[in-house]
């Protein structure tokens, strides 16, 4: 259904939709190199956990192209630190890990081959990544979409959507695969302060592919899921750690403690490759702060006073004991905890 690209191959260089000026403006950003892109998934340019990963892959692709012609050492050595720099370019999405470890492995694999050979692998396996999440989405949209009744209102948190992966999206490809099977959804955005994710974005998308939205400021989302009937939270992930307690973006937490409040399902979508089983639980997980600005204004404009001390964390934790399922590619697991989890990667 999408009418974009959040990431597209063109002639040697790949093309990020530029994240930061959706939706005023819809413009692609082309990194010819890894370090671009490293410096991109920095800046946000592309974000959300498999869009990240995707874009590393495609990283690692690009160093490899550009030392095709390179003696095997100064070869190992280039795709070493391009590997480390991107590794390196935000902390808390594990997917990053997982692609850039998927790629390393096929670095080593394919040692035999000559440099624009291997170069052409590395560049087909980012490709079989990107193609392989946009399947995976498919199948844990069908999945969660059972989870919703025929008509649904849900509410959704940052974008988990199309724009924070290969395609179809996590939480919004629950809805978009909901949608497919004939049920009736329409979605409540929270704006996700400070980076605004929730209105610039998933209300971006989902007024491209005509599903129904409202958007609200986070702060009434306590109210409105008293005052209306929402029938579940749906969120990503950033990584979730053995025990089943949840990284995401700032405000889930509060989120996922209104809604047992109101006693409305609170569900995480996320692929098996969002599953870090050996963290043993939410405090392990690097939990990133970026800059101040982000909270003392928007864009140009600043309200805050200019001495005033700023936190910006960016992502929380959400205890397991609050998450009434994982929906995965593999199947939706109630109540996660480890016994579970360790069961859904063994089966
Ligand atoms: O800082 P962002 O925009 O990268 O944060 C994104 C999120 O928190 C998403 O919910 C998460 O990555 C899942 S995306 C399918």
């Amino acid at each position: 259904m999408n009418t974009f690209h959040t990431l597209r191959w063109t002639a040697n260089a790949i093309e990020l939709l530029d994240q930061r000026w959706l939706p005023d403006r819809c413009e692609y950003l082309r990194c010819d190199n890894a370090e671009a892109v490293a410096q991109a998934i920095r800046d946000l340019v592309v974000r959300g956990a498999p869009a990240i990963g995707c874009a590393a892959a495609y990283g690692v692709a690009l160093a490899a192209l550009r030392l095709q012609t390179a003696a095997a050492p100064q070869f190992a050595d280039g795709m070493h630190r391009a590997c480390t720099l991107l590794a390196k370019s935000r902390p808390t999405a594990v997917n990053l890990g997982w692609a850039l470890q998927r790629m390393r492995e096929h670095v080593d694999r394919t040692a035999a081959l000559g440099g624009p050979e291997r170069a052409a692998s590395l560049l087909a396996l980012a490709h079989r990544i990107s193609a392989e999440d946009v399947d995976i989405n498919r199948r844990l949209g069908a999945c969660g979409a059972e989870l919703l009744p025929q008509t649904a209102c849900v509410m959704t948190h940052c974008n988990a959507g199309a724009l924070a992966t290969a395609g179809h999206g996590t939480a919004l490809g629950v809805i978009r695969s909901a949608i497919e099977a004939g049920k009736s959804v329409e979605v409540i955005a929270n704006e996700t302060r400070p980076f605004l994710q929730g209105a610039r974005l998933t209300a971006w998308e989902l007024r491209q592919d005509g599903i129904a939205v409202t958007l609200i400021a986070d702060s009434a989302a306590g109210y409105l899921m008293g005052r209306r009937r929402i029938d579940a939270v749906i969120v990503g992930a950033d990584r979730v750690a053995a025990n089943g307690d949840v990284a995401n973006k700032i405000g889930t937490y509060m989120m996922a403690v209104l809604a047992q409040r109101h006693g409305i399902p609170f569900y995480v979508a996320c692929p098996l490759s969002t599953l870090d089983m050996a963290l043993a639980d939410g405090t392990g997980i690097p939990i990133e702060e970026r800059g101040a600005a982000e909270v003392a204004g928007y864009r140009d404009v600043r309200w805050a006073p200019e001495e005033v001390r700023i936190a910006n964390p960016v992502f929380d934790i959400t205890p397991a004991e609050l998450v009434s399922a994982l929906i995965t590619e593999k199947g939706v697991i109630h109540k996660p905890d480890q016994a579970a989890l360790e069961s859904l990667l063994a089966g």
